[in-house]
């Protein structure tokens, strides 16, 4: 059993309401307040309390704003996590705040490049509490899956500058559905985060292969678009000076070029643009990934960002394993909120199985309708792609 005792002056908020341990927004407080030592001390007496303590996991005392105590308690022995395509520009630094997180007991780094061997190795003489261990190859994926609660995957290849993310369909396709095959066969009832490009694609492919397995359970595949959300929240409160701890932009769709819709309409706190702002920071949240291709010349795309927003969502996946009430993050998921649009990312609460509850899309403005219009077939292609290399693509495994 582990647990965590937090203190935080603004706590979750109704969406996105995360809290990475050490480094998400609402720990943030935390962090500029105290040392990391005395962090860490307060780590190891809260595991070390949460020996005597029950099993199930609370969470006490939250409120959007003024002094919160945050107490997890989770499972027996914490959850087991896998990380697939861990030894990766995401996947490395992903493991690294994943180690840093007291719900899981068990980390398991997989990859097919050797050096995840030695990433676990290295991680693991972080002394916080889970283990890690590294798995190379696919005759040691199975081990590496045994058991798992979660299961992350960032393998596959990254853009270089000029490619769209459908362009890395070719090669990241097979590899998201050899890996989901291995979900299929070693933990059916694992929840399944996709981060491998392009989502648009692969959450479908993933969805397909459970399918052929008989182990379809579409609360349990999710594709991770949490960055999107990250950086709206972030060039938002930039623009506007508001706290970045309070700010919360849902965005809708899918995570590539135009399906990309932040709905600035339903940001919190409520807050207003003008239409050339509001033009800006649409476009700007959905070529924010490129901007990062050029940025990097060629060396790739997002990984620290990314890294810290698959770390945030699935640490709310946790929460809601754990039986946490009120978890909700933005995700791209099997539903049918949209009509004739079978994966569409809207706000989702996570809890005991994996996503709860879809919500649908609420008010927006004309200007927002306009952009939805324009997404749906684009969209609507990305998801056909992906079921249908499924139909047409025999498995390896
Ligand atoms: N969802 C998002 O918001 C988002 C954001 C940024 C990047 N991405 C995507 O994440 C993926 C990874 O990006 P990166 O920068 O970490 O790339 P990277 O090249 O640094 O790392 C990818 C890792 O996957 C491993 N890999 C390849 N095939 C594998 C397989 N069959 N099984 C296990 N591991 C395998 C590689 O060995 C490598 O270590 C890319 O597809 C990228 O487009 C998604």
């Amino acid at each position: 059993m582990t647990m965590m005792m937090t203190t935080s002056s603004t706590a979750s908020s109704a969406v996105g309401n995360n809290s990475i341990a050490c480094t998400h927004k609402t720990r943030n407080v935390v962090s500029s307040r105290s040392s990391i030592k005395t962090q860490q001390h307060q780590q190891r007496k809260a595991i070390s309390m949460s020996r005597k303590a029950t099993k199930t996991l609370t969470r006490r005392s939250q409120t959007r704003r003024g002094a919160s105590v945050v107490v997890y308690a989770s499972q027996d022995d914490g959850f087991k996590v896998a990380v697939l395509g861990a030894a990766g520009g995401i996947g490395q630094s992903l493991s690294l705040l994943l180690k840093m997180n007291p719900m899981i007991s068990e980390l398991a780094l997989y990859d097919v490049g050797q050096i995840v061997k030695g990433v676990a190795v290295d991680l693991s003489h972080c002394n916080t509490a889970s283990t890690v261990n590294g798995f190379c190859g696919n005759e040691e994926l199975g081990e590496a899956l045994k058991g798992c609660d979660l299961v992350i995957i960032p393998a596959g290849v990254p853009r270089k500058p000029g490619m769209t993310r459908d362009d890395l369909f070719s090669i990241n396709a097979g590899i998201v559905r050899d890996l989901t095959q291995g979900v299929a066969d070693h933990c059916p009832n694992a929840v399944v985060a996709i981060i491998s490009n392009p989502v648009n694609s692969t959450v479908p492919i993933a969805c397909e292969v459970m399918k052929q397995n008989g182990k379809f359970d579409k609360r349990k595949i999710l594709g991770v678009t949490t960055l999107d959300i990250v950086r709206s929240d972030e060039f938002v409160s930039t623009l506007k000076g508001l706290d970045v701890n309070d700010v919360d932009v849902p965005v809708i769709g899918g995570h590539a070029g135009i399906t990309i819709l932040p709905l600035l309409s339903q940001t919190f706190p409520q807050t207003s643009f003008s239409e050339k702002e509001t033009e800006d920071l649409t476009i700007r949240i959905q070529n924010a990934g490129t901007e990062v291709v050029e940025a990097k010349a060629g060396g790739g795309s997002a990984t620290l960002s990314m890294a810290y927003a698959a770390a945030r969502m699935g640490e709310a996946i946790l929460r809601g394993l754990s039986g946490e009430s009120d978890v909700y993050e933005c995700s791209y998921v099997s539903s049918d909120i949209v009509p004739d649009m079978p994966f569409f990312a809207t706000k989702c609460k996570l809890g005991k199985e994996g996503v709860e509850e879809v919500s649908p899309i609420g008010d927006i403005t004309a200007y927002e309708q306009e952009w939805l219009d324009k997404l749906k077939p684009e969209l609507k292609a990305q998801i056909d792609k992906g079921i249908s290399f499924i139909a047409d693509a025999p498995q390896k495994i």
